[in-house]
């Protein structure tokens, strides 16, 4: 069974062939990085545009790589949302369009679904596992119970952890995203330089906040005598990483007691989305995961940020469930994974 995945839902245009035994025949991604640049930030209209200029090129190439035709595949799978909506238009359209064309099933993707699967195609990880999702737009636990069955632990009342990072980047003028750029920038910074909040910590809960630390960033590099130099930047980088680590590694903490309490085992943790690239707090979530006598399990980089290989993964096993979206099917600009999941503690809370 091999599926097609197409991933259109913010800056990242992509299109991927796999098997349900989990090859990836072929993973295309053209990012808009050089679209976005001059703003520093993803501009909505700019990214369908170049969408959809782009998009069929993208789908010929991943074909021609796997050396198919779309006789040969199973179904069509898209991002059907969450995401900038226009965006998530273009990538719909095109694989209703597939679908319709070859008579073949099509399956509307929550790219959350998509990050949340990642782990079961390269490390073959089992249901039940506790997820950390941390990208651009979301800050969320998950226990994750099945393919379309999460249950919400915490979720951020304000900011993305992602989003926290360009921010920051954004005060120190080091480009977009910012998230690599501030964990090369930390490299040989000095993280007790700048004593910034652990917002949430200590409280019970699984929730968290990101808006004061990046508020407590700004303070401090307005309380220097001069615009941050070098050594500033550096130490600033490493100091705010550090906040962000010791934030997820202790909400981490009190979600892996509720999951153990829950489904009677102590993990595995798994961490997915585009912070997930970052390998200071990836190290520090395996020292937590290992000191609980469990494991971190974390995609390779590449398929952590937005890529179409999850995408068509998370499709391929929707497929094998039988679950397949209608062609009259709508893109939604928001899609819970847990649609149940009461309010997280807080104003402003993002779903
Ligand atoms: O999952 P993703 O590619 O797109 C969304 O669905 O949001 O995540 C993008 C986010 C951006 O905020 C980016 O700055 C952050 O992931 N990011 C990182 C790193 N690489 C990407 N944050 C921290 N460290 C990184 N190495
Ligand atoms: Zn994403």
């Amino acid at each position: 069974m091999i599926v097609l995945g197409i991933e259109t839902s913010c800056d990242e245009t992509a299109a991927a062939v796999v098997t349900a035994e989990g090859r990836v025949l072929a993973d295309q991604v053209l990012s808009q990085l050089v679209e976005h640049r001059p703003f520093g930030g993803i501009v909505p209209e700019i990214a369908a545009r170049a969408h959809l200029e782009h998009i069929d090129r993208l789908v010929a190439r991943a074909m021609a790589d796997a050396g198919l035709g779309f006789g040969e595949l199973a179904g069509v799978a898209a991002t059907g949302g969450p995401g900038l909506i226009g965006g998530v238009m273009v990538g719909v359209t095109c694989a209703k369009a597939i679908a319709l064309v070859h008579g073949l099933p099509f399956v509307a993707v929550n790219h959350l679904e998509g990050h949340a699967l990642t782990v079961r195609l390269t490390d073959g990880v089992d249901f039940p596992y506790l997820l950390l999702l941390v990208s651009g737009g979301h800050c969320q636990l998950l226990a994750v119970e099945g393919v379309g069955r999460y249950r919400r632990l915490g979720t951020t009342v304000d900011d993305a952890l992602g989003e926290a990072f360009d921010k920051v980047a954004k005060m120190l003028d080091l480009g977009f995203p910012g998230g690599p750029e501030v964990e090369r920038a930390a490299g040989d910074g000095d993280a007790a330089r700048f004593p910034l909040p652990r917002p949430m910590t200590g409280r019970p809960g699984c929730d968290f906040s990101f808006s004061g630390l990046k508020t407590a960033v700004r303070h401090a590099l307005a309380a220097l005598p001069g615009p941050p130099g070098p050594g500033d930047v550096a130490d600033m980088c490493a100091s705010f990483q550090a906040a962000a680590g010791d934030v997820l590694v202790e909400r981490c903490a009190n979600a892996l007691d509720t999951f153990q309490e829950r489904y009677d085992r102590p993990g595995p943790l798994v961490v997915a989305g585009g912070v997930a690239a970052n390998r200071t707090l990836r190290a520090r979530l395996a020292d937590l995961a290992a000191g609980r006598g469990t494991e971190l399990k974390a995609p390779p980089v590449e398929l952590c940020t937005d890529n179409a290989t999850m995408i068509a993964w998370a499709g391929a096993e929707r497929l094998r469930l039988g679950l397949v979206d209608p062609l009259d099917f709508a893109p939604r600009p928001r899609w819970p994974l847990d649609p149940d999941a009461p309010p997280a503690v807080g104003a402003g809370v993002k779903a």
